[in-house]
């Protein structure tokens, strides 16, 4: 006999987040959540709404639209004519959206995957689209943007925006790490530490402080959408760390920077903890042993990346690093 409830249903082998995705984004709380980062939001709209020259008389795909916000900065730029596509059911309510903005003769909706939907225009001079996840790549839907370019975007097209970049650093983070992994190691006088091998495991999306940040930043990867491929999400990146100061490393800390260079007046913005702060936070990575630093020296090590097997949303990170010349320790993480 099935016994299995609906939630628990969820958790059946084979299941994968693939299943619910396109749901997740029915819900306006998602998108409320997007639409108050302001951070996002506004510097989308800064890099279309104080470019009106770009837009002027052009047409517009926007990838993803959601609730349509950025077919509605495109078309009060200037757009000729913006077509907004997304596979969620959200779209019935950009529809009426739309519709009580005034731009239901400017903007058309179309409900579908991107991958497998005919476009009512073949060919568009700009396209737009928010696509970035947790550690830019998770759940993302940059393959999607992709493919629009490749079968859409007119050559010498502008792509909103163009330019992405991930970064690593290491932290001291003691008192977190005791809260989040160290836990399990005596959870009421038992022994959980079972669990604890699989938190390690599973990267944290968090604010964090910079003060806790004890190394230079290094790029693990730049990605310019006018030229990337979908190979090119799969990539595995030396680094080198430089402490800052002498201190206590626990976790690795990753975070990205977004760009819109074929703008005029530049826009970018970051998700680092330098950075004002944003939905995606950053994504704290801990190591199983805690790592002591002097001022100067070195952690050096390889972070690999590649989209899950079973389901390409998904994430299989692998840190492998040592310090100055001391033995490797690799982690495999998931992002599931
Ligand atoms: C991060 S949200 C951005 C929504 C909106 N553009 C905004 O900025 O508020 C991404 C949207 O892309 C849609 N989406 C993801 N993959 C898609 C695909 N392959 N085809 C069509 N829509 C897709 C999701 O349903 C979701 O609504």
């Amino acid at each position: 006999m099935d016994v299995d409830g609906p939630s628990s249903s969820a958790h059946h082998e084979g299941m994968t987040s693939r299943d619910y995705y396109a749901d997740s984004y029915a819900h306006f709380g998602i998108h409320e959540e997007m639409l108050k980062d302001s951070v996002r939001t506004g510097s989308y709209r800064a890099a279309i709404m104080n470019n009106p020259h770009l837009f002027e008389g052009k047409t517009v795909l926007d990838v993803g639209c959601g609730t349509g916000i950025l077919s509605m900065f495109a078309a009060k730029a200037g757009a000729k004519h913006v077509v907004g596509i997304d596979m969620s059911n959200i779209i019935d309510q950009a529809v009426k959206i739309i519709e009580a903005n005034g731009f239901a003769d400017k903007i058309t909706l179309v409900k579908g995957k991107l991958e497998e939907t005919e476009l009512p225009i073949q060919q568009f001079d700009i396209i737009i689209s928010e696509w970035m996840g947790y550690f830019l790549l998770y759940e993302s839907m940059l393959d999607t943007v992709l493919d629009a370019r490749d079968k859409y975007l007119k050559p010498g097209g502008l792509i909103f925006p163009d330019h992405a970049t991930l970064y690593l650093a290491a932290i001291e983070d003691q008192d977190y790490k005791e809260e989040k992994i160290n836990f399990w190691d005596n959870v009421y006088g038992f022994d959980y530490s079972c669990i604890k091998d699989i938190a390690l495991r599973e990267p944290l999306v968090d604010t964090v402080d910079l003060k806790a940040v004890v190394t230079d930043p290094c790029v693990l990867k730049h990605i310019d959408l006018t030229t990337a491929k979908k190979e090119d999400l799969t990539f595995s990146s030396p680094f080198q760390l430089k402490a800052t100061r002498n201190d206590f490393v626990h976790a690795f800390l990753a975070w990205f920077d977004i760009s819109f260079e074929c703008t005029h007046k530049k826009v970018s913005f970051s998700t680092g903890p330098h950075a004002k702060y944003t939905h995606w936070k950053q994504t704290v990575f801990y190591t199983p042993s805690t790592i002591t630093i002097s001022d100067g020296q070195t952690i050096t090590g390889q972070l690999t990346c590649a989209p899950n097997a079973r389901n390409n949303r998904d994430l299989d990170i692998k840190i492998a690093y040592h310090k100055g010349d001391g033995p490797e320790t690799s982690v495999d993480y998931k992002m599931y």
